[in-house]
């Protein structure tokens, strides 16, 4: 049986399936450029961030209508459950829905449907968390804010995302400031192929809790110990890395040197869909590739709920 875990990595059109993708090209009347399940799934074969990333933005043409998102998000949590998730603190990027006409509350609206009902139906708490895309104009991504405010009893916080090179944290402190003024938690994408500068940026300036992916936190030891003795939670994501060239093989991952420098690190999925795993078979591969032993799965599993955003009592029973 999978162990108990919460997911803190994840974004929601990275679930979508080649599958899922098909069926809804089809009620939606798009013809995908990729013919059959099997010529999509073969381009999955990945340089860095931006081939991905590529991919990622053409097939969320499929994401028309609130149905599309509810059984985007449904699709999800149905395998989550099966995974052993039972936290979810999910991304969402709505500038790459709005800027092709998709309206936020489509989004919206369309994840909520199943996210409301997902406690009864997969025995999933869950939690939205926006993410502004950093290689487009922070002027957008304060817009962007602004849409969400009719919306924001269904967020609890923002986080920031896309090609991360060349697009530092610093630009959108005025951005994460704003919506700190409303109330929302901030986390931030920093150190997965950018330096350890991005990181002190997003903890310092965009005051993120929580830092997604962080390994390169490895290369500056005055940042590990800042992250140590804070216990600021790094979201992790191995089969991504590896994927996505970030690391060059599984058995070089960092996340057992993270661990020993006393981070509170937790594994996550980052884009399942694309990276040949959920977050269960994340765990797996670190005990198949890197020899973790089942009371460190155990404390990664812990550590997952200790860094959710979730409320003390619910947190405490779950863990
Ligand atoms: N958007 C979706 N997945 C991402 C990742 N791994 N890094 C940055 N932005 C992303
Ligand atoms: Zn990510």
């Amino acid at each position: 049986m999978p162990l108990p875990k919460a997911e803190l990595h994840l974004h929601i059109e990275g679930t979508l399936e080649p599958e899922l993708a098909f069926t809804l090209a089809h009620r939606n009347g798009i013809t995908l450029p990729h013919p059959t399940v099997q010529d999509l799934r073969a381009a999955y074969s990945f340089t860095d961030l931006q081939s991905f990333l590529n991919l990622y933005y053409e097939l969320m043409d499929v994401l028309r209508t609130e149905a599309d998102f509810t059984d985007l998000a449904n699709a999800y949590l149905t395998r989550a459950a099966a995974q052993g998730v039972r936290h979810a603190e999910i991304f969402f990027d709505p500038q790459a829905h709005t800027s092709r006409g998709i309206p936020l509350d489509t989004v919206v609206n369309g994840l909520a449907a199943a996210l409301d009902t997902s406690l009864r139906d997969h025995g999933i708490s869950t939690a939205l968390i926006l993410c502004f895309l950093r290689d487009r104009p922070a002027s957008e991504a304060l817009h962007t804010l602004h849409q969400a405010r009719p919306h924001l009893h269904r967020i609890s916080a923002v986080g920031l995302d896309s090609a991360e090179v060349g697009h530092p944290p610093q630009n959108f402190t005025a951005v994460f400031a704003a919506a700190r003024d409303l109330g929302l938690r901030c986390v931030a994408h920093a150190g997965e192929e950018g330096p350890p500068s991005y990181i002190w940026q997003a903890l310092n300036l965009l005051h993120a809790e929580r830092i997604d992916h962080g390994i390169r936190a490895l290369e500056d030891p005055d940042l590990l110990a800042h992250l140590a003795r804070t216990q600021t939670p790094l979201t992790v994501c191995p089969l991504s890395n590896v994927r996505l060239r970030a690391v060059p093989t599984f058995a070089q991952h960092p996340l057992p040197a993270l661990l020993d420098a006393g981070l509170l690190v937790t594994v996550n999925s980052d884009d399942p869909s694309y990276f040949g795993g959920y977050v269960h078979d994340n765990y797996e591969a670190l005990r198949t590739h890197l020899g973790l032993d089942e009371a460190t799965l155990r404390q990664l599993a812990r550590n997952s709920f200790t860094a959710s955003f979730l409320p003390p009592e619910r947190k405490k029973a779950l863990i």
